[in-house]
């Protein structure tokens, strides 16, 4: 008998994505993206997790919904080794995913770097595990970022910047050098921290909002929105 014959093929990182709306599917394409700019998939995404039980089968973005979050457990076990994304948009809730499953020990937490996303000095830029880098974003140099942050399209990171767990940094955002990102925060699309300024945790940047001061911890910060002037 050939040794070599019926062994288990290698397609990739088996991966789950959680959710089921545009941010997850927008982070499967990045998977995409990866697979495509490598000669062998560097991902085997299998599916998509669900919060809500009746998902469980229906398809998106060519994948199956395989599971909710209540039976992944169960849905997990006959992985040896598995990766997982959280791309979700709000920070308490990718939080309150990865206490739930930080204890499996077959689960592995990729950072997804789109191809297309620049990190200008890559010995210098430090990061966590899960984190999600969408499409043309740059990072230049000398940053720290945590674990599970999602920072979206075209979003700029600027040198010295800190930047904690659980953020989501949406589009067009852009992050001055030195500025101080504590955990749990969102920075709405557009918006534009000044060089030097500290977030603090779980506030929110609205869209567009211009930051040239420090922020407190647990606030909501907007700039005035357009007014129609005729
Ligand atoms: C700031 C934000 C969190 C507020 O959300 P909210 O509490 O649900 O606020 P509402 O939509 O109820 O709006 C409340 C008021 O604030 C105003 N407002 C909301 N967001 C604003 C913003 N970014 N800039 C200026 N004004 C804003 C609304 O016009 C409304 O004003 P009114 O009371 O005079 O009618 C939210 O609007 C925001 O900007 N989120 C980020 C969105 C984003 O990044 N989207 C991209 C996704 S990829």
């Amino acid at each position: 008998m050939n040794a070599a014959q019926n062994l288990k093929p290698w397609n990739g990182l088996p991966l789950l994505i959680f959710g089921t709306s545009g941010i997850s599917k927008e982070v499967k394409n990045v998977i995409d993206e990866i697979n495509a700019e490598n000669p062998a998939d560097v991902y085997e995404v299998i599916g998509f997790v669900s919060e809500c039980k009746k998902d469980v089968g229906s398809i998106i973005s060519e994948r199956k919904v395989v599971c909710c979050d209540e039976d992944f457990e169960d849905y997990i076990k006959e992985y040896v080794q598995l990766g997982v994304v959280i791309p979700l948009g709000t920070p308490a809730i990718k939080k309150k995913i990865v206490e739930k499953i930080a204890t499996y020990p077959n689960l592995v937490y990729p950072n997804i770097i789109s191809p297309t996303a620049k990190i200008m000095d890559r010995h210098t830029v430090e990061m966590g595990v899960g984190n999600i880098i969408c499409s043309g974003c740059i990072l230049t140099t000398e940053i720290k970022m945590g674990s599970f942050n999602l920072i979206n399209i075209n979003s700029t990171i600027g040198h010295n910047a800190i930047i904690g767990n659980y953020g989501v940094i949406n589009p067009l955002a852009s992050v001055s050098g030195g500025v101080e990102i504590a955990d749990e925060v969102l920075l709405g699309a557009g918006c534009a921290v000044k060089q030097g300024i500290s977030v603090g945790k779980k506030s929110i940047v609205g869209l567009g909002a211009i930051i040239v001061k420090d922020i407190e911890e647990d606030s909501v910060m907007i700039c005035k929105a357009a007014e129609r002037k005729k």
